[in-house]
């Protein structure tokens, strides 16, 4: 049997074709413009989605035996709104948009956090899809009363391949909508944003089938109209299923641009604190925990080729091997702001502690340092959550260096491994895609069987003391420099 895993990325969409071995047989990727504005505005054309995952499954199927099944992961949050025809009412407003500061004001402070949190397990952040809602209704009040669906990136796609509107679970986390401890949408939140039940998605679990493939989209695709569609998930969730992070207490870590430390966990928990750990349902039916660091394998480009002006990063981290845990430099990794704890959009990035004898190394070492003391930071509140983890396994292009994946096992006195798939969402997708298939009986199952560790990094000792000693001086420099951040912010 095979399926095909879809990625709907923020910069291309990813395919791959996958056996029941777990084998990737063949992959595809196509960009399409990402449009973002000084501003803080950041959108996408849904049509330009659907037509370049359109075209990549016409390549990605030439020749194959006929496909069983597809699915998605989906970039998160993202607003498609469409009309009574089906039309497009505006650009999709992404995840990583930041127009919606005074709608989450109003959610946070006039709504009320514990409402929100009682109501949806999470406050309101700028990426959220209910803010980009009530913006609608704040500034476009026109195309707001022409609303009939709303949907998520990826529910668009499958809404494209199937003409069955709907949504899975943990997709339905990310919008501010769902009750995610009762699984069902919240008619508290629904009617704040002005939304009726018609207008939000059918709910599924991510592995379910929703339907077959009409025969228009099967001219348009390539697949075949027996084709299952699978309904998939968020790319957080869809990619833990892609690292085999489905029993309760398993960690993931994504050292991506941004780095996103997730916990699969079978009951479910809210973080009430300032922290806004997110509280999601996980792809495979059960919940996850999971926070977020905007600058993570992004702060290692932003050093490596902006400042020190190479690409060769190993020969950077050469010198590293013996100083684990030796380093007096520290950096605060917040060149995007921070989300998780901090919460603080003007939080900037920071180095300290250097004297005349700290070299370009140390410094080096220190952005990796950072990252890994700001995974530590979110690992820390998913505990005081009463989680106990001991393991994570490790995704992203910051998992190719050897030395960073020491540190955070050093840091976070975790095992660290490394698995055999590298693809993360789509493979995630295309396991969703052979669950609701038929080829295996549940998630686990399937990544019991597809996925296992390569290399492993045991917490060294000595050097996890140490991190131990220099973790209350990294939390300290933020708790001084708050104020700071707030001032720079306020100075031309
Ligand atoms: C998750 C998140 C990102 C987006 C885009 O909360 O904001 O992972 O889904 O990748």
């Amino acid at each position: 049997m095979l399926t095909i895993g879809i990625d709907i990325g923020t910069s291309a969409v990813k395919l791959l074709v996958m056996n029941e071995s777990g084998q990737v047989i063949r992959t595809v990727s196509r960009e399409y413009p990402l449009y973002m504005y000084n501003d803080g505005r950041s959108e996408q054309n849904p049509k330009d989605w659907w037509d370049e995952t359109a075209a990549g499954l016409k390549e990605i199927t030439q020749g194959l035996e006929p496909i069983a099944a597809v699915s998605f992961s989906g970039q998160m949050h993202g607003l498609v709104a469409l009309d009574e025809h089906d039309n497009v009412l505006r650009p999709a407003i992404l995840w990583n948009d930041q127009r919606t500061q005074a709608q989450c004001d109003y959610l946070n402070n006039v709504i009320g956090r514990e409402k929100l949190l009682a109501n949806a397990a999470n406050i309101a952040l700028t990426g959220f899809t209910a803010p980009k809602i009530l913006w609608m209704r704040d500034n476009e009040r026109h195309l707001f009363d022409k609303i009939h669906k709303v949907m998520l990136p990826k529910d668009y796609i499958a809404y494209k391949l199937t003409g069955v509107f709907a949504t899975d679970y943990s997709d339905a986390s990310g919008t501010l909508l769902l009750d995610v401890a009762r699984k069902d949408w919240s008619d508290t939140l629904l009617e704040i944003m002005g939304l009726t039940r018609a207008q939000v998605p059918a709910l599924y679990h991510s592995y379910q089938a929703i339907g077959t493939v009409t025969p228009k989209a099967a001219d348009e695709t390539g697949l075949p109209v027996a084709a299952k569609v699978v309904i998939g998930g968020g790319d957080q969730a869809v990619g833990a299923i892609g690292t085999g992070t489905v029993k309760s207490g398993t960690c993931s870590v994504s050292l991506g641009t941004s780095g996103v430390l997730f916990v699969a966990a079978d009951d479910f928990a809210v973080d009430t604190g300032p922290s806004a750990i997110h509280s999601f349902c996980h792809a495979t039916g059960q919940y996850h925990l999971m926070g977020v660091t905007l600058a993570a394998a992004g702060s290692a480009k932003w050093w490596y080729e902006g400042i020190l002006e190479t690409s060769d990063y190993e020969k950077e981290q050469a010198a590293m091997a013996n100083n684990i845990g030796k380093n007096n430099v520290y950096y605060l990794p917040y060149l995007s702001g921070e989300r998780t704890p901090h919460n603080d959009p003007l939080a900037r990035g920071v180095f300290a502690g250097m004297s005349m004898t700290t070299t370009r190394s140390d410094m080096t070492q220190a952005v990796m340092e950072g990252v890994a003391f700001s995974l530590r930071d979110i690992l820390s509140r998913v505990k005081d959550l009463g989680h106990t983890v001991t393991a994570a396994r490790i995704i992203g292009g910051g998992a190719k260096s050897p030395v960073w994946c020491q540190i955070i096992a050093d840091v976070l006195h975790l095992k660290v491994e490394k698995i055999n798939a590298t693809e993360g969402p789509a493979f995630g997708a295309a396991i969703l895609a052979m669950v609701g298939a038929g080829a295996f009986g549940t998630v686990e199952e399937a990544c019991d069987k597809l996925i296992r560790a390569t290399d492993v990094y045991i917490p060294n000792q000595p050097a996890a003391e140490s991190y131990d000693r220099h973790y209350p001086i990294y939390t300290g420099l933020y708790a001084a420099l708050v104020g700071s951040f707030k001032a720079m912010s306020q100075v031309q």
